[in-house]
């Protein structure tokens, strides 16, 4: 969508917090032994106090409140009896509605101590989503986001997962445009004012694609690599983008 009103940028602000504040919770409350269904449940109870419903569980039927995605697993992993242990590198991505608003944020959290391969696959994902923020501005090309993410990825030594990307959001989850973490220089859309989208890159060790597991859900990496990924929801202004994913 794109903000019309300082009454809609204040709901998009109240769904971006909660959103925000439940994924930072689940994040510190993650211990290794807990199962990814408790710490759904932590996600659950959070979006429930604040009268927010699941987003992926309303807009798709998915079998969980957050998507909780380990190790090879880069998004949309079920919640399940399987136990977190110390070294696993955990994706936790938490999108509701409020209002008839959405938000939507990720972020990839360390149980315990990780590989420096795993710790610097963090760090360069980090580093995309910022390098992504700063070429988010109004009058822009949509394509000089991928361009800085791509970028930061090569850079790093890292691989960017090309099937997965950041959307238009705002009176649904998914709404266009479609925002690619690789640059395309035929795509000639510009960012304009006011439009309420994210930015997720992920980034892989090896893999450029993910793959459906049979569960229907779970989005993995064919080879086993991993996977992190960081994701805001933002507003384009002419200056540096509103993030609304914050507590
Ligand atoms: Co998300
Ligand atoms: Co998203």
């Amino acid at each position: 969508m794109t903000i019309e009103s300082d009454d809609e940028l204040r709901a998009l602000r109240r769904i971006g917090r909660i959103v925000a504040l439940t994924m930072n919770a689940m994040a510190r409350e993650m211990r290794p032994g807990m199962t990814t269904l408790e710490l759904d449940e932590i996600g659950r109870d959070l979006l429930n106090a604040h009268g927010a419903k699941s987003a992926p569980k309303v807009t798709y039927g998915f079998p969980g409140y957050t998507c909780i995605s380990v190790n090879d697993e880069a998004a949309h992993g079920i919640p399940s009896k399987r136990r977190i242990k110390t070294g696993d590198l955990v994706n936790i991505d938490v999108s509701a509605e409020l209002e008839g608003f959405f938000g939507d944020t990720g972020g990839s959290f360390a149980c315990g101590a990780i590989s420096s391969t795993a710790q610097a696959l963090c760090d360069a994902t980090r580093e995309a989503l910022n390098d992504g923020i700063a070429a988010a501005t109004a009058g822009n090309p949509l394509s000089a986001i991928g361009r800085a993410v791509e970028t930061r990825a090569k850079r790093r030594g890292f691989r960017i997962i090309r099937n997965l990307a950041g959307h238009g959001i705002g009176r649904k989850l998914h709404e266009a445009p479609s925002v690619p973490s690789t640059y395309d220089p035929r795509d000639r859309q510009k960012l304009r004012e006011g439009l309420v989208m994210t930015i997720e890159p992920f980034l892989s060790t090896r893999a450029t694609i993910v793959e459906e597991a049979k569960d229907g859900w779970t989005l993995r990496t064919p080879d086993g690599s991993l996977a992190a990924q960081y994701e805001h929801t933002m507003v384009i202004t002419k200056g540096a983008p509103i993030l609304l994913t914050v507590e």
